[in-house]
């Protein structure tokens, strides 16, 4: 079968190959791969920054936001039939499992020799096929299957949420603001989340007012373009006491602007993965008074596990009831298997990249 493949460590990667055909084992199942959303993680394992092929192997297919179609089930797969809508979670946890990884939360593993798929150690489903186990597989509605190609990345936002009411549920608390920084996919579908809690939201992004803008409008969020604002308190004293900042960037610095401008008993929680070597000054005492006397919290997040993507199948079906067309909207551009390049060319009104495999 065809598949976009890498060498890990080399940079310039994502070629098309001819790689053998996957064969499903007792208790798998055959998936025929739609559709693949692309992303950051994506663009440093083709730069050669990230990633790792499965042992064994000398390359790695790359893609871990999947759609497919069960093609096949063998007479051990329960649950599944041909022709389901399936989405594949992306972790596996460690060989000998820990304590986290037991409990099937292999988003928390503890000593980090868990697998992904198409990032760490296993191949991935930018592919014509994958076999599966259906416990890592999630079953998707016919009606959102057309945006459910976001079902992975909406995961991720799925668990930071989750999180952030979890942590809360130290105090007593009715938030009622919150800003995502980055209004690339992550944080759009975090603003929408955060919408559908009730939430008044602002995106602050360093994008001129386009696309990206309309969208948070259409979800009846607010758009604050960077070029016109700094980040920090007082832009909270403009737009009022922020509970939530959701940083969606990558942009390391942020999350220190973000510890200064979130409200008292406030939380900041940290998405952006930071492949750099940034170093920063910082008013170390000035933030550690703040953090101390106003009891706030900042956190980091990756990864979900199954009842994240779960609620996520629950979130896609009242996204779209709510603000109909607005998912496939954030996605910009749709590539055949054969030309990823032009997936991560920049331009302001660009937010989601997918590739159109059948
Ligand atoms: C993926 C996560 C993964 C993380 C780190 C992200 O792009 O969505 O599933 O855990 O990269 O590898
Ligand atoms: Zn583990």
């Amino acid at each position: 079968m065809k598949a976009v493949v890498v060498t890990p460590g080399k940079p310039g990667g994502g070629r098309l190959e001819e790689v053998p055909d996957p064969q499903p084992r007792d208790g798998e199942v055959l998936v025929q791969v739609h559709q693949v959303g692309l992303d950051g993680t994506d663009a440093e394992i083709m730069q050669g920054q990230y990633g790792e092929a499965p042992p064994g192997d000398d390359y790695l297919i790359i893609g871990h936001e999947s759609l497919g179609r069960v093609a096949e089930a063998t007479s051990g797969a329960e649950g599944l039939s041909t022709g389901d809508w399936v989405v594949a979670i992306v972790r596996r946890p460690d060989p000998v499992p820990c304590r986290n990884c037991a409990a099937d939360e292999w988003d928390m593993c503890l000593n980090g020799r868990y697998t992904e798929r198409g990032i760490k150690g296993r191949h991935g489903f930018l592919a014509e096929f994958y076999a599966e186990t259906p416990n890592y597989l999630v079953s998707v509605p016919e009606e959102v299957s057309d945006v459910a190609v976001l079902l992975e990345p909406l995961s991720i936002v799925e668990k930071a949420v989750e999180q952030i009411k979890r942590i809360q549920s130290r105090l007593v608390w009715q938030p009622e603001r919150a800003v995502v920084l980055g209004a690339g996919p992550i944080g759009l579908l975090a603003g929408m989340l955060l919408r559908l809690e009730g939430l008044e939201v602002h995106f602050y992004d360093a994008s001129e007012p386009g696309l990206k803008r309309d969208l948070a409008e259409a979800a009846g969020a607010n758009y604050i373009w960077s070029g016109e604002h700094k980040l920090g308190h007082e832009l909270a004293a403009e737009i009022g006491p922020v509970d939530i900042v959701l940083e969606a960037t990558g942009f390391s610095p942020l999350a220190f602007d973000a510890m200064d401008m979130v409200a008292p008993n406030g939380i900041v929680c940290l998405t952006g993965v930071s492949g750099g070597t940034r170093k920063l000054e910082i008013s170390a005492d000035h933030l550690n008074l703040e953090m101390v006397l106003s009891n706030k919290v900042i956190f980091g997040t990756v990864n979900a596990n199954r009842r994240h993507f779960e609620s996520g199948v629950r979130h896609l079906q009242e996204i779209e009831s709510r603000w109909p067309g607005l998912l496939s909207r954030m996605i910009t551009r749709r590539l055949p298997l054969g030309d990823i390049a032009a997936a991560f060319e920049r331009s302001s009104d660009h937010v989601k990249s997918i590739v159109q495999v059948t």
